[in-house]
């Protein structure tokens, strides 16, 4: 008994497998774009706990997922910190950007607890509402967050990277503080109902091994670690994504229950290289639900062949693109439901 995504994560071989997705509220969804007409800015719609609820519910109203996961974004970290933030239409996000010691003395931990709470009200509001489903908090991991914090903006991150290189003690510095505040922040999402947290680190693949190492597995076994001494029962999945041959170092370091894997990981290989408990999630291109049809049908197929009889939570292995049909949303469903 219990909610499927939360046996799945703890080592069960929930079959047909819990499903979710990445990225699941969003632009393709017309409700959504109505009610982010109404909030006007993406940041407003975040922080009004009555709208961040309503979007994070509406793709259960019309699919019934397995989990909800809390409508948020990984830079109202950055944004709570008191770097400024905004997205502009067509653009993505903007921040001015941090490069040296003055620019980390403008971020202030003291401002976290004021500037979190419309978000954990709005987890909160979902919590009482999910039914069955269980509900996902998040948080970016700190290397992507960083990433955005130094760049200013999405991109190749070629600023970020090289100061990672160029001058250790800051890039340390930044990745510290967001290491410690990513604790308090996702221990304060578990407290206000979280039922599992995900760590994105979306842009982890950027980084030549002894830097995955550092900036990608150290920060996130500090993380897991903290948050299991708090609330040992709360799963972690982790998404190291294009963590490539070092997936195995990732899990084995982090014990995460849960490990998302990008579009590129092959799942049957995965599987090799972590603990036969450990649950997989993933990885159906975005692009194939944008296709939808018998091409979607053969790759879900192929997910399932592979990850039938271990614990294995349904996801796309990155977000769901705008311009995705939301009927083939429904047909996807239907598909692994009939796993
Ligand atoms: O449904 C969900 O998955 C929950 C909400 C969620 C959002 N962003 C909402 C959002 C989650 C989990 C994220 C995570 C996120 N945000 C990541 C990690 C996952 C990934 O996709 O790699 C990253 C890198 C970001 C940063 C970010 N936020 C970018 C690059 C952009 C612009 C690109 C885009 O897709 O628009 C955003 C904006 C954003 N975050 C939107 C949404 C629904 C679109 C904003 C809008 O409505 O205009």
């Amino acid at each position: 008994m219990g909610k499927r995504l939360l046996r799945a994560l703890a080592g069960e071989a929930v079959w047909p497998p819990p499903l979710w997705l990445m990225r699941q509220a969003g632009r393709y969804l017309p409700e959504y774009r109505a009610l982010r007409a109404e909030a006007g800015d993406f940041v407003s719609l975040c922080t009004t706990p009555a709208l961040a609820a309503e979007v994070t519910l509406q793709p259960l109203r019309r699919y019934g997922m397995d989990a909800a996961i809390l409508f948020s974004d990984i830079l109202m970290l950055p944004w709570a910190l008191g770097q400024g933030l905004r997205f502009a239409e067509g653009e993505g996000p903007m921040l001015p950007p941090i490069r040296d010691a003055a620019g980390l003395a403008t971020l202030d931990p003291a401002r976290l607890p004021g500037a979190i709470a419309p978000i954990l009200e709005a987890v909160r509001r979902v919590r009482a509402e999910v039914g069955d489903a269980a509900l996902i908090g998040f948080a970016g991991a700190p290397f992507t967050v960083a990433c955005y914090m130094i760049e200013g903006h999405g991109g190749d991150f070629a600023e970020a990277r090289a100061l990672a290189w160029r001058d250790p003690a800051l890039f340390g510095a930044l990745m510290a503080l967001l290491t410690e505040t990513t604790i308090i922040y996702l221990a304060a999402q578990i407290e206000a109902g979280a039922e599992a947290v995900m760590l994105f680190d979306s842009w982890a693949g950027l980084l030549p091994p002894a830097l995955f190492r550092r900036h990608v597995i150290a920060p996130a076994a500090q993380i897991t670690a903290a948050l299991r001494a708090r609330s040992p029962t709360v799963p972690v999945i982790g998404f190291p994504r294009l963590a490539g041959l070092l997936l195995g170092a990732y899990a084995a370091a982090t014990k995460v229950q849960g490990l998302g894997l990008d579009t590129a990981a092959d799942p049957t290989e995965a599987a090799r290289l972590v603990p036969a408990t450990m649950a997989l999630q993933g990885n159906l291109d975005p692009l194939a639900l944008v296709a939808g049809g018998a091409a979607m049908a053969d790759g879900i197929a192929d997910i399932l062949a592979a990850m039938r009889g271990r614990p294995f939570v349904f996801n796309l292995g990155h977000g769901i693109v705008p311009l995705t049909p939301p009927e083939h949303v429904a047909d996807l469903v239907r598909l692994v439901r009939a796993a």
